[in-house]
């Protein structure tokens, strides 16, 4: 298969083809997710929670993330690789906001980064998209914010919020964004955004009306069993496979079944 580029995602989106995007945040599972066909592969900063342990996305640094971008890319041969930037490297100053995308860029060789925002960031979007970073948009939930917020429950209920986020989306698809996640919004506005734009509008929990989805791999792998959001289908239950396998080696060990005669040298 061809390398997934922007330019591929845009044919997608005009030629009605759905786009597949998980995470993934190490050398192992990005190699499977890729040779699985999987067209993009967000090294989100997820990894703050999933790999790391913390309550939030807030604690990851940019080395974190350059750890797991670079991780990642070492793995994947067709999908594009995205990259989050992380809370506190980006906000505000969009010096520094380009200084952490060039980070990113030469020290993971990703194809594209992601930040969260509209109108807040949108300089920082345009100083990045001028040196030739490919930029993915995030509106909605916005994990970064959780302490503005105070909850992840869905967003963009009221009028005055979908307002906001419409503009935010044509904000950042006038400012030359390639695609846009929409996380934890009423399906119906989800909708409207993906007719409205012409980039690629990629869901999680946003409904069935966008261009393409994505889900924390560890989520829908079913590793994780605390977080069972409405949105998230569960593929496997690999907790309780894990659980069976170490298990069985526990017993193994302690009956002195393992190893075997044909299991030693
Ligand atoms: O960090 C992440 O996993 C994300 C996706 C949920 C879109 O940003
Ligand atoms: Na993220």
């Amino acid at each position: 298969p061809r390398k997934v580029t922007t330019h591929v995602l845009s044919e997608m989106k005009m030629k009605g083809e759905k786009i597949s995007m998980l995470t993934a945040y190490d050398y192992s599972m990005a190699s499977i997710v890729d040779q699985a066909g999987l067209d993009v592969v967000l090294v989100g900063d997820s990894a703050s929670n999933v790999m790391a342990g913390w309550e939030t996305t807030l604690p990851i640094t940019l080395d974190q993330m350059i750890y797991h971008g670079a991780s990642v890319v070492r793995a994947v041969k067709t999908a594009l690789v995205v990259v989050d930037l992380p809370f506190g490297s980006y906000q505000g100053n969009s010096r520094e906001a380009l200084h952490s995308a060039i980070r990113i860029m030469k020290e993971t060789a990703a194809d594209a980064i992601k930040l969260e925002g509209g109108v807040e960031i949108v300089e920082s979007v345009k100083r990045i998209l001028s040196a030739g970073i490919p930029v993915m948009g995030h509106l909605g939930l916005t994990p970064q914010s959780i302490h503005k917020f105070g909850t992840y429950t869905v967003r963009a209920r009221q009028e005055e919020e979908a307002k906001k986020l419409i503009e935010d989306a044509h904000l950042l698809e006038e400012a030359g964004c390639f695609a846009l996640v929409l996380e934890k919004i009423p399906a119906k506005l989800a909708a409207q955004v993906a007719s409205e734009l012409k980039i690629p509008v990629i869901g999680i929990g946003a409904g069935n009306g966008v261009d393409g989805q994505v889900l924390v791999v560890h989520d829908m792998l079913g590793i994780n069993q605390s977080f069972s959001p409405r949105f998230l289908r569960r593929y496997h239950n690999l907790f309780a496979e894990i659980t069976g396998a170490v298990r069985n080696y526990i017993e193994d060990v302690k009956s002195g079944d393992f190893p075997n005669e044909r299991e030693q040298y």
